[in-house]
């Protein structure tokens, strides 16, 4: 009985006809079988994970025939990034690998999300292997298994070989991509069962190319960036069918993605129907063409002559059916119903809204229910895994040494309080993968912004448990959250 959740629980005794009889005696029922009144429990086998990417952590960018990434190139061109820092150091997990498993293993996780560098095992993005990048990754994995925590590999987040002609400006960009994730993950399904093809489409195609705020920073028109999404997701779909023809048969494969989250204003019929239809449009370029195997009519209308050129067997590999679907998630956006053609309006945020301290984290810590509660109404995916939550905050170190960090940890605990609403209306969201492990690397804003539950001394390389990571500890050790 302790496993009932509250709804089931509800459900089971309205179902009964004693129910009216016993309505008296509920509260007495209730607390003997409710598990416990404060804790929120989680089914048993949840996963809780930390994440974090090759680019952010790693460092060693020239080491062991590593050859350069667009975000090498980008972060060591002057203006592109945060007082123009790189990711050459990083928390130089190369080498200190060892003992972020160990940070792991002191928070109890049972998965660990991270990713390779393209360009470290395939140096020029195709062709020569690099034994040497390989055998990195095979210590990583060794060093996880050994600490019974089993490692869920992401094969691009971001950090493109930069010897790749064009980068995802080619079609032949999603071949190469296809190649090089079949390698790997024939290398690593022996001892890896899940793999994310992509990180975060957007990122990559709209803002290096767009927007060009990341790698490569080019500000491209929108027939070119239409075309460049086509890749990305090609690249994805491609990948799918090349893994799951090499891979050990078994291997589980997704993506790791950040669909725009809708919101509704109010939890209403016509709002929540409005979120479900914003999350389809809204979404059209990506993650609603890689569930849905097509464009929707009206992405291709909005896109008219600048609509990507599609060829024979794209879409189908685009397509290509998905064991788990995996959302990064941090931001809301609120929708409302409402009589425009699209059936819904994206709410402006006022200027009081509260942001953590990136400003592009506004916290509403119910977007975690509805990304969940979204994807599964319309998609009804097999399994879900939020791949990353978290947030950045102005940490400090007090004079012993301490950082107090209860502004994540508020953001923290109100998050997996909406993710335990969706697991226990049934959902079959199966793990969560915390951003990040450790401060690191965050792109364009260099070391200025801190993610992790971890701080990190960028000049000593010396790992802190933050408060956040205390408190993360206790959750994963009772399963639930207080
Ligand atoms: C996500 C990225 C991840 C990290 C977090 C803060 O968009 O996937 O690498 O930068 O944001």
């Amino acid at each position: 009985m302790t496993n009932l959740t509250r709804r089931q629980f509800g459900k089971t005794l309205a179902g009964t006809a004693a129910a009216a009889a016993l309505a008296t005696s509920f509260s007495r029922i209730a607390l003997a079988q409710v598990p416990s009144a404060k804790s929120l429990q989680f089914p048993t086998g949840f996963l809780w994970g930390c994440a974090t990417a090759s680019y952010q952590i790693e460092g060693a960018a020239n080491e062991d025939g590593r050859e350069p990434s667009i975000w090498d190139t980008f972060s060591h061109t002057p203006g592109r990034t945060f007082q123009g820092e790189t990711g050459d150091v990083a928390d130089d997990s190369y080498h200190l690998y060892k003992e972020d498993v160990k940070l792991l293993k002191n928070l109890g996780v049972t998965g660990y999300r991270f990713s390779v560098s393209w360009s470290r095992i395939f140096p020029k993005g195709t062709g020569k292997l690099n034994e040497k990048g390989l055998s990195y990754y095979d210590r990583v994995v060794d060093e996880l298994l050994k600490n019974n925590i089993a490692p869920y590999i992401t094969l691009f987040h971001w950090d493109l070989p930069e010897a790749l002609p064009g980068g995802w400006q080619s079609r032949a960009t999603s071949h190469a991509f296809a190649d090089y994730a079949a390698y790997v993950s024939r290398r690593f399904s022996d001892r890896v069962s899940h793999f994310f093809t992509t990180n975060e489409f957007v990122c990559f195609t709209d803002l290096g190319y767009k927007s060009g705020k990341f790698a490569p920073g080019l500000k491209l028109p929108d027939a070119q960036v239409n075309q460049i999404r086509h890749h990305a997701i090609l690249g994805h779909g491609l990948a799918v069918q090349a893994i799951r023809a090499t891979a050990k048969s078994g291997t589980q494969i997704g993506l790791a993605e950040n669909a725009t989250v809708y919101v509704p204003v109010i939890e209403t019929r016509e709002h929540i129907e409005a979120a479900r239809r914003a999350t389809r449009e809204g979404n059209a370029a990506f993650l609603t063409a890689v569930l849905e195997g097509k464009y929707t009519d009206a992405y291709l209308e909005r896109a008219g002559a600048n609509a990507p050129k599609v060829e024979a067997g794209d879409m189908k590999a685009i397509g290509s059916p998905l064991d788990f679907v995996g959302l990064n998630v941090y931001t809301p956006e609120y929708v409302r119903a409402s009589a425009s053609p699209v059936g819904y309006s994206v709410e402006r945020r006022q200027a009081s809204y509260p942001r953590m301290a990136s400003d592009w984290i506004y916290i509403g810590p119910e977007v975690i229910y509805w990304a969940i509660r979204n994807v599964s109404d319309i998609w009804k995916p097999r399994a879900l895994y939020i791949t990353e939550n978290g947030c950045s905050a102005d940490d400090v170190v007090t004079a012993d040494g301490r950082i107090e960090d209860t502004d994540r940890v508020m953001y923290l605990r109100n998050h997996l309080t909406h993710l335990h609403r969706a697991a226990s209306e049934g959902y079959p969201i199966k793990g969560y993968f915390l951003w990040s492990l450790l401060d690191n690397y965050e792109w364009a804003d260099g070391y200025s912004k801190r993610f992790g539950v971890h701080y990190v001394d960028f000049k000593t390389q010396k790992r802190t448990p933050k408060l956040s990571a205390e408190w993360y500890r206790e959750v994963i050790s009772q399963n639930a959250v207080e």
